[in-house]
């Protein structure tokens, strides 16, 4: 599991408690290493930088990537593929209409009606939210998609 901009680690700590391998990314990752001390962070910079997610100049995938609270538009595709085939992208984050609510409230920060669907176009999507919520009230954006697994080979049986 990948959690990008992972803050806390608590979606680390959460998946780690239920035996999951993970994998966090946050431009500081000291709060991270406290709660999930198990997992493997990096520590960058993924404005200003290469995608520090990659092996041998090959995208590495991830069977869950998780994104809350954060938005850097031209990541949003490398985030997109970073879902292995049969894996799931949870993205969750403030939306327009926060900016009557509270911050976020530059448009920077928030999805447009209908992003979420448009980034994950390809991917299968299982369930969609665009509205308020409480506690605080906030206006956000939220999927679940998942990648299609892998076709088989379809083999020829030898003779
Ligand atoms: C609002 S917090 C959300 C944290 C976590 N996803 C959560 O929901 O608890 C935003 C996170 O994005 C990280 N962040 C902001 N800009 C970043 C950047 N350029 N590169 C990496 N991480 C960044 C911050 O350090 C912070 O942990």
């Amino acid at each position: 599991m990948l959690d990008i901009a992972c803050g806390s680690g608590r979606h680390l700590a959460w998946f780690a408690a239920r035996q999951h391998a993970v994998t966090g990314v946050d431009r500081d990752t000291n709060q991270a290493r406290l709660h999930a001390p198990c997992a493997e962070l990096l520590c960058a910079d993924i404005e200003n930088n290469p995608w520090p997610l990659q092996i041998d100049g090959a995208l590495r995938t991830f069977g869950a990537v998780v994104v809350t609270n954060y938005l850097w538009r031209p990541s949003m595709q490398t985030v997109v593929n970073s879902v292995a085939p049969g894996g799931v992208l949870l993205y969750e984050t403030f939306a327009d209409g926060n900016e009557t609510l509270g911050r976020p409230s530059r448009p920077d920060f928030l999805l447009q009606p209908g992003e979420l669907l448009q980034a994950c176009a390809g991917l299968e999507v299982v369930a969609y939210e665009n509205g308020t919520l409480q506690d605080p009230p906030r206006v956000v954006q939220r999927i679940a998609a998942v990648r299609a697994p892998a076709s088989k080979c379809a083999l020829t049986p030898s003779r």
